[in-house]
């Protein structure tokens, strides 16, 4: 956010920059989920609502987790919050106390994974699985924002679905941000144990309150209505990961492997340590690599350190064929342009 926030400052200022840095699809909102949003205005669906999400939104919750998933929740199962974020930062205040990491607490999964773009297949999960099936003590949270966007015909799964026997510990986190093109919105939401789902809810109650209400409506229509569109964008998304991993695949010192989902590819540019730039300076880290690629073409991306697996940088490829081309043109040049 911090990376794009500079990109944005920087275009507005006159530079020539393309943002590859931001985290969400370039499609704009379903209409018939932008509609549901402003007859919720003009209703007068305007005021609180339950701290952690209407019942009828929570219904659909249940509904999406029975049918994409196979995961049966009551509604009391199910929190809502103001984007995935929210539903991630509860759980963690909820259970989780100073030293505990020494004292393992949760596993936290995501896959399709932010930023790799790689995905766990079943077998992955059935492995991690009887290793948490050992240590009855770990809880399991699960990030599968990014579950409908994979590629190449990939079968997800979500790690209750693989083995019911970890659901008792399990926090499923999903939401509408990726899939449905709602980052703006803010609607995240968890199906789990019924006393973790209270305790989140009780930190929301006291803290921010119910979720914007009208972003509830438009996101019951989101889940209720047509998916139709949702295998539409994952096909351009496909395109645009195989076009951009076999460019960088030919630019000098980068290495990209091609990712099972999400809309990042997270190359290595280990290839570039140590080099010189034309101006005489050093690339010692990724973070020197991606402050030259700004300065020197204007592409904004974001350093694999930052992330914790460096020399990397991610690249977010939900922008046109069009400025992708044109970017991956600048990564080659500068790559090109170092001694
Ligand atoms: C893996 C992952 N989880 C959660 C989020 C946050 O989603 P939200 O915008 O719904 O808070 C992101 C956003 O980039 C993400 O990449």
């Amino acid at each position: 956010m911090a990376i794009t926030a500079l990109a944005t400052e920087l275009k507005a200022a006159g530079r020539d920059i393309i943002a590859l840095s931001q985290g969400e699809p370039d499609f704009d909102t379903p209409p018939n989920v932008r509609e549901a949003g402003i007859r919720a205005i003009q209703n007068g669906e305007t005021r609180y609502t339950v701290f952690d999400g209407r019942i009828e939104l929570k219904r659909a919750i249940c509904g999406k987790f029975k049918r994409e998933n196979g995961l049966d929740y009551e509604t009391n199962q199910i929190t809502v919050s103001s984007g995935g974020k929210q539903v991630l930062y509860n759980a963690l205040c909820a259970t989780v106390s100073p030293g505990d990491e020494a004292k393992t607490k949760w596993l936290i999964l995501n896959s399709p994974s932010n930023p790799s773009g790689a995905a766990y297949t079943e077998r992955d999960l059935r492995d991690i699985a009887d290793v948490l099936l050992k240590h009855e003590h770990v809880w399991v949270m699960t990030d599968d924002m990014y579950e409908h966007l994979v590629y190449d015909e990939f079968d997800y799964k979500t790690i209750a679905q693989v083995e019911p026997r970890l659901y008792e510990r399990t926090l499923t986190v999903n939401g509408v941000s990726k899939a449905y093109c709602m980052t703006g919105w803010r609607i995240g939401y968890a199906g789990g144990p019924q006393k973790l789902i209270k305790a989140m809810g009780a930190i929301q109650s006291n803290s921010t309150a119910n979720p914007c209400s009208i972003s509830q409506a438009a996101a019951i229509e989101a889940l209720n209505g047509p998916q139709d569109f949702i295998p539409r964008n994952a096909q351009v998304f496909k395109e645009r990961r195989d076009l951009v991993v076999d460019l960088l695949n030919k630019v000098p010192g980068l290495h990209c492997p091609r990712p099972e989902g999400a809309f990042y590819v997270y190359p290595s540019c280990a290839g570039l340590i140590g080099k010189r730039t034309p101006k005489g300076g050093t690339i010692a880290n990724d973070e020197d690599f991606v402050r030259y690629l700004l300065e020197a073409e204007g592409v904004a991306v974001v350093h694999g350190e930052a992330f914790g697996l460096a020399p990397h940088f991610r690249i977010s490829y939900a922008t046109s064929t069009d400025e992708l081309r044109d970017a991956c043109a600048r990564i080659d040049r500068a790559c090109r342009a170092l001694q």
